[in-house]
C-alpha cells in the first residue's frame, strides 16, 4: 500500500476540525475560509435548557435577498479548483464539491465548470441555433422559437472525461473532490432534438453531426446520427431556472451518458454531415493512448463508476460508533442496478442500500451503515449497472489501457482510514 505522501496532514501543525477539512485537501496554496469563521465548539449559552440568543430579536425580512443564498455557515461548501493543473483560468475547470452534498441534485451554483476559452456571456436576444448541411430545410431558430417546441424535463449527469484523470499511476490528490468532482447531476429541461429536427428534415445521407460552441474557444464535436436523434436535448434550462452561463447560457447540448466535452455550451450551430469531422477535440484530445502506441478515439460513453463520497478525504472519522457511509454512483449505459461496498480493501463485500430515484444516466446515492470502533479502513465502492457492467479495479484497467491515458478512468477508489480517522486517498497494489 502507497501512501500520497507529497504532502500528508502532519505536515500541518495543528490541526483543528476545520482546518483539517482544509488541509486534506493537499494542495494548500488558496483560501477556502468561510466568510466567518465559525467556532469549532458549541456556545453553551445558546444550549438547552437556555434560549438560544436568536429567539431573543427578529429576524431578516422579505426581500433582504432577493435571489437567496446558501446559509453564511455553509460557506466552505464551494467549486475549487488545482492552480498548478493549467496554465490560465480561461482554459481550466473547477471541482464539484460532492463530499457535501446530498441526494442526487448537484446545486446550480456548484455544478463544476470546465471551459477551453472562459465563459462568454450571451444575450438572449442575440442567440441563433442554425441547422445546415445535409438537412432538408436549412433553419436558425431563435430562444423563443426553441421554447415552442414539446419540452422535456431530464436528470442527467454530466462527467468530464477526464475526471479522475490525474490518477492514473497513482494517488495523486487528497480529496474527494479533486478526484471525482469534475461531474454534476441537474435536471434539463429543453427541446429533443429528434422534435427540433422534424421541422428541418434529414436528407438520407446524414450520419454525422457537428456541433459548434460559439464561445472563444469555438468548441467543436462530431456526434453520430443515432445518438442525436435518441436522446439529444437543447437546454435552455437546469433545476428549473436558466442555464447559468459557466453551463452554456442561453443554451446547450445535452448528450446523455456521453463525455462532457460533447455537451456543447453556448451552442450556435449543428451542421449534418455524412462522415466525422475529425475536430481537434476528437483527434489529438479526448482520445486515449495505449502502451502499443496506438490510441483509442471515439470513446463516448462514460462507463460506470462510483465514489465512497463520506468518509472521505474532507469528511475524517469523528466518533466511534455507528456512521452512514455515503456514496455518488452513475453510468453512461443506463440505471445504477447495484452498488458494493467494502472496508477491507476489497476482500469483502456488502451491498450498499439505493435510494430513489434510480434514473437512467443520472447520479444515483447510495447508503451504508457502518459501525466503526477506531480500527483502520480500507474503503471502495463498485457500481454495477444495469447492462451488468463492473466498475474495474485500477489494475484491471490498466492491464487493458496502461498508464499512458488522461480520459476515462472509472476505477475503484481506496480510501484509507487511519486509526485517528483521519481518512486519505490511497493506492493498493
Ligand atoms: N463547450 C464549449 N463551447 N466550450 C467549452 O470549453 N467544455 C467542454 C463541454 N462543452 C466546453 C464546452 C467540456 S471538456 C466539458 S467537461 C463540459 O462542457 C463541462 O460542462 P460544465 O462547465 O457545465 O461542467
Ligand atoms: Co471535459
Amino acid at each position: 500500500m502507497k501512501k500520497n505522501k507529497k504532502k500528508e496532514l502532519s505536515t500541518f501543525k495543528k490541526i483543528n476540525r476545520r482546518d483539517l477539512i482544509i488541509g486534506a485537501s493537499s494542495i494548500g496554496a488558496f483560501s477556502l475560509a468561510p466568510k466567518k469563521l465559525l467556532s469549532e465548539e458549541a456556545n453553551p449559552e445558546n444550549l438547552p435548557p437556555n434560549l438560544p440568543e436568536w429567539t431573543q430579536y427578529l429576524g431578516d425580512g422579505v426581500d433582504v435577498n432577493p435571489y437567496g443564498m446558501p446559509s453564511e455557515f455553509e460557506g466552505h461548501v464551494i467549486r475549487r479548483n488545482v492552480e498548478w493543473l493549467t496554465a490560465s483560468a480561461e482554459s481550466s475547470v473547477n471541482f464539484t464539491p460532492l463530499q457535501d452534498l446530498e441526494g442526487i441534485v448537484t446545486p446550480n451554483g456548484l455544478c463544476f465548470e470546465r471551459h477551453h476559452g472562459g465563459v462568454s456571456v450571451i444575450n438572449p436576444q442575440d442567440f441563433r441555433l442554425m441547422i445546415n448541411g445535409l438537412v432538408d430545410r436549412e433553419m436558425i431558430f431563435t430562444l423563443d422559437d426553441l421554447k415552442r417546441f414539446p419540452q422535456t424535463n431530464k436528470f442527467y449527469f454530466l462527467e468530464c472525461a477526464a475526471n479522475g484523470g490525474m490518477e492514473w499511476r497513482g494517488s495523486q490528490l487528497n480529496g474527494c473532490q479533486y478526484t471525482f468532482g469534475m461531474v454534476h447531476n441537474v435536471q434539463y429541461t429543453g427541446v429533443k432534438l429528434s422534435d427540433l429536427l422534424l421541422e428541418t428534415g434529414l436528407k438520407e445521407k446524414a450520419k454525422w453531426v457537428l456541433a459548434e460552441g460559439s464561445d472563444s474557444s469555438g468548441m467543436t464535436r462530431s456526434i453520430p446520427i443515432e445518438k442525436i436523434l435518441d436522446d439529444c436535448i437543447i437546454a435552455w434550462a437546469m433545476n428549473g431556472e436558466a442555464l447559468r452561463p459557466e453551463q452554456g447560457y442561453p443554451a446547450r447540448l445535452v448528450v446523455p451518458g456521453w463525455e462532457g466535452n460533447m455537451w456543447v455550451k453556448w451552442i450556435r450551430r449543428l451542421e449534418f454531415g455524412d462522415k466525422p469531422y475529425m475536430t481537434r477535440e476528437e483527434t489529438s484530445k479526448y482520445t486515449d493512448l495505449l502502451t502499443s502506441g496506438k490510441a483509442r478515439m471515439f470513446t463516448w460513453v462514460m462507463d460506470a463508476k462510483s465514489v465512497i463520497t463520506s468518509p472521505s478525504p474532507e469528511k475524517p472519522i469523528i466518533a466511534k460508533g455507528l456512521h452512514q457511509l455515503r456514496g455518488l454512483a452513475w453510468s453512461g449505459r443506463g440505471k445504477i442496478k447495484r452498488v458494493d461496498v467494502s472496508i477491507d480493501g476489497g476482500k469483502n463485500w456488502k451491498t450498499a442500500q439505493l435510494h430513489s430515484p434510480v434514473l437512467s444516466k443520472s447520479l444515483t446515492r447510495f447508503t451504508l451503515p457502518f459501525e466503526w470502533n477506531g480500527e483502520e479502513l480500507l474503503l471502495q465502492s463498485r457500481a454495477i449497472d444495469e447492462t451488468n457492467y463492473v466498475q474495474p479495479t485500477i489494475s484491471e484497467l490498466q492491464k487493458i489501457r496502461g498508464v499512458n491515458s488522461i480520459y476515462h478512468n472509472n476505477s475503484i477508489a481506496t480510501w484509507l482510514v487511519s486509526k485517528n480517522g483521519k481518512v486519505d486517498n490511497v493506492r493498493l497494489g
